[in-house]
């Protein structure tokens, strides 16, 4: 049995309708406490899996998702930020690991490594980061959206800048941003966890 079919239809799937930035967060805060109203056991399965629809995400822009407690970021990356994840020196990374829980864990630092692919095993472009959105400093929330000196994300809390692929350039954050369980379950779904 596949992963997808795995998740594929059970009760642990939330089913997470959002359309973008903040109108995200938003729906995610206003499902608590519907979710919170079930039982305890349920409750946990609810969150251990939510599907979010990116159908309405533009290149170059960005959602935040909150899954296990934590916010997620899902950015649909233009081709200059892909291009610019891609040209680094893996020699120069402060942290040469993919960090991703797909599959690919101990693989290098390399943006093909990071990158989520498309729906039906189509050729990886590239266009899908997603990624905790944790700091892995202290455990702030970073900014996005071409923030900091590498133009990917920065977390002002001790100045810890992430590069397009979100891996830890510069500052006393000392691992790239984990590439949680992910996968697309159809062309605009993806599911978490
Ligand atoms: S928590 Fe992000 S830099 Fe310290």
């Amino acid at each position: 049995m596949s992963h997808a079919d795995d998740h594929e239809g059970t009760r642990r799937d939330f089913l997470y309708y959002a359309t973008a930035g903040a109108g995200a967060v938003t729906a995610g805060a206003a499902a608590w406490p519907l979710v919170n109203q079930m039982n305890p056991s349920a409750d946990v399965l609810a969150l251990a899996s939510i599907r979010v629809d990116v159908s309405s995400l533009e290149v170059g822009s960005q959602l935040t998702v909150k899954w296990l407690g934590k916010p997620v970021f899902i950015r649909r990356r233009t081709e200059e930020e892909i291009a610019e994840a891609a040209n680094v020196d893996l020699a120069t990374l402060i942290d040469n690991d993919a960090r991703n829980a797909n599959g690919v864990e101990g693989a290098d630092g390399g943006d093909a490594n990071r990158s989520l692919a498309p729906f039906g095993g189509g050729e990886n472009t590239g266009e899908w980061l997603v990624m905790m959105g944790v700091c892995t400093h202290l455990g702030c929330v970073p900014l996005g959206d071409g923030a900091g000196e590498y133009n990917g994300w920065f977390c002002p809390c001790h100045g810890s800048h992430y590069d397009t692929s979100g891996r830890i350039r510069k500052g006393p954050a000392p691992e790239n941003l984990p590439v949680p369980p992910a996968e697309f379950v159809d062309e605009s779904t993806l599911l978490l966890g």
